[in-house]
């Protein structure tokens, strides 16, 4: 393998953090999370989230950092590197193909809320709507999604082509203060609305009466998700860290940063719900139906909304950066591709790929899979089968192949803010493997439980 061309790295501390941060705080964080405590008991969910962070997510992001600043490589690359003529590099092809599909459906989304920016400003949030129907109407057209699909595709294109330094350091130095601050402001807007206080109790009276082996399931998938795990992802902006550069450290503030606005949602979230007396377990329809409805009847709606959709729709961008950005850095490590053809081709392949998955909304809303509509079957794939499986593969390669003594090596490299100890690879070699065998499996068996349940 030709190992001596430029390839670049973070600019500073900063740039790496913003970015790895970018890519865990998305839609996962916004919607999901709040939604997710507010069916399971509030604060309960949170207490058990948040050890599922410590025991799991922590450890597995700093397995990935790990390997990627260790190599430089993208994840196909790393594995060949670290395993030479063995099969171990499959397992970074399985981080590209998950990149590959969860992009091609988590656009589809954001171009949803690009279309309720646009729907907002245009004045379709009026009191008295059937934002029910005004969500599915949306979906079930056929051209709306395409274009914001393609228009989200591009902006993604745009700015992985510019590469890490010029493209997407510069990209989230803008966005992920800006997101900060448009959340600091709903927050604001959701405390003052007269009835507010009925959403905090709803958040932070801890009920763990709600809470059952499925719930446990449910946080530790969050984790997974949330914190862009099991696909490469952070291998891949690990690669681009410099050798001078620490890991125990700017993996916690990765976590830390993910975690806080995930809890953040919440607070903008619920109280608003709750003072204009919805339901707060409103499940998909939350964001697109619930909150529509909420902005409507407050007063500032159409701005506070327009925040809202813009807020979104920042965050889901600087998360498809980075699943661009791992399919990209394989075919420019791997195949010497010029960055920009390859950010174009593969975006427009990818944006080709999600069609289905809007389209199975209206022409293709026959097809099915295990009583999933397409865009729900991408979803699970990727994120019930190709992420977890591939969390847990790189848990093992890293715990009994590698060896977790070289991976603690490698991170205690340079000194940072305390030392990735024994502790570590522990939790990698047995609590790891086994808690994500555990949610594949049961979450595979409820899943074909309910659907041959009916
Ligand atoms: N973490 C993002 C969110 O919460 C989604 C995401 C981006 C992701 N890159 C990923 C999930 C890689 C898994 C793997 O919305």
């Amino acid at each position: 393998m030709i190992k001596s061309y430029e390839r670049e790295s973070w600019a500073s501390r900063w740039g790496f953090i913003l970015a790895a941060a970018g890519s865990a705080i998305g839609l996962g964080n916004i919607w999901r999370f709040p939604y997710l405590a507010g069916e399971n008991g509030g604060a309960a969910f949170l207490l058990i989230y948040l050890v599922c962070i410590i025991l799991i997510g922590y450890p597995l992001m700093i397995n990935e950092m790990v390997v990627g600043r260790k190599t430089h490589r993208n994840p196909v690359g790393a594995f060949r590197e670290l395993a030479p003529n063995t099969p171990w590099w499959l397992v970074g092809s399985l981080g590209v193909l998950a990149g590959f599909t969860i992009l091609s459906f988590y656009s589809i989304v954001a171009g949803w809320s690009l279309a309720y920016i646009y729907k907002t400003v245009v004045g379709a949030l009026t009191p008295g709507t059937d934002f029910a129907g005004m969500f599915v109407g949306h979906i079930t057209s056929l051209w709306e999604p395409i274009i914001w699909h393609a228009v989200f595709m591009g902006l993604t294109i745009l700015v992985v082509a510019g590469g890490i330094n010029k493209g997407i350091q510069r990209a989230v130095q803008v966005l992920m203060p800006l997101l900060f601050i448009l959340l600091l402001v709903l927050i604001g807007r959701a405390l003052t609305l007269p009835g507010a206080g009925a959403g905090l109790t709803f958040y932070l009276a801890p009920d763990f009466s709600e809470i059952t082996g499925r719930t446990l399931l449910s946080a530790v998938g969050q984790a997974f998700f949330s914190l862009s795990l099991g696909m490469g992802a952070m291998i891949t902006y690990g690669s681009y860290l410099r050798d001078k550069d620490e890991i125990a450290g700017n993996g916690a503030a990765v976590v830390g940063l993910d975690t806080l606005i995930a809890v953040m949602g919440g607070f903008a979230i619920f109280p608003a719900v709750f003072a204009l007396g919805y339901d707060p377990a409103a499940g998909p329809g939350l964001t697109f139906i619930t909150l529509p409805a909420v902005f409507a009847e407050m007063s500032g709606g159409v701005f506070f909304g327009f925040l809202f959709f813009t807020l979104l729709a920042i965050a889901a961008l600087t998360s498809a950066i980075s699943l661009l950005e791992v399919v990209v850095a394989w075919l420019v490590d791997q195949h010497r591709w010029p960055r920009v053809r390859a950010a174009v081709v593969l975006g427009v392949v990818i944006f080709l790929v999600g069609l289905p998955a809007t389209l199975g909304y209206n022409v293709l809303s026959g097809v099915t899979f295990l009583g999933m509509d397409l865009l729900d079957t991408y979803d699970f794939i990727s994120g019930n089968i190709m992420l977890p499986l591939g969390g847990l593969l790189t848990a093992i390669f890293v715990g009994y192949v590698w060896g977790t003594k070289n991976a603690q090596a490698e991170a205690n490299k340079v000194a940072g803010a305390f030392r990735i100890g024994d502790w570590w690879g522990f939790l990698i070699r047995y609590v790891v493997p086994v808690a994500i065998a555990a949610i594949m499996f049961f979450g595979i068996y409820d899943t074909i439980k309910s659907f041959l349940a009916g």
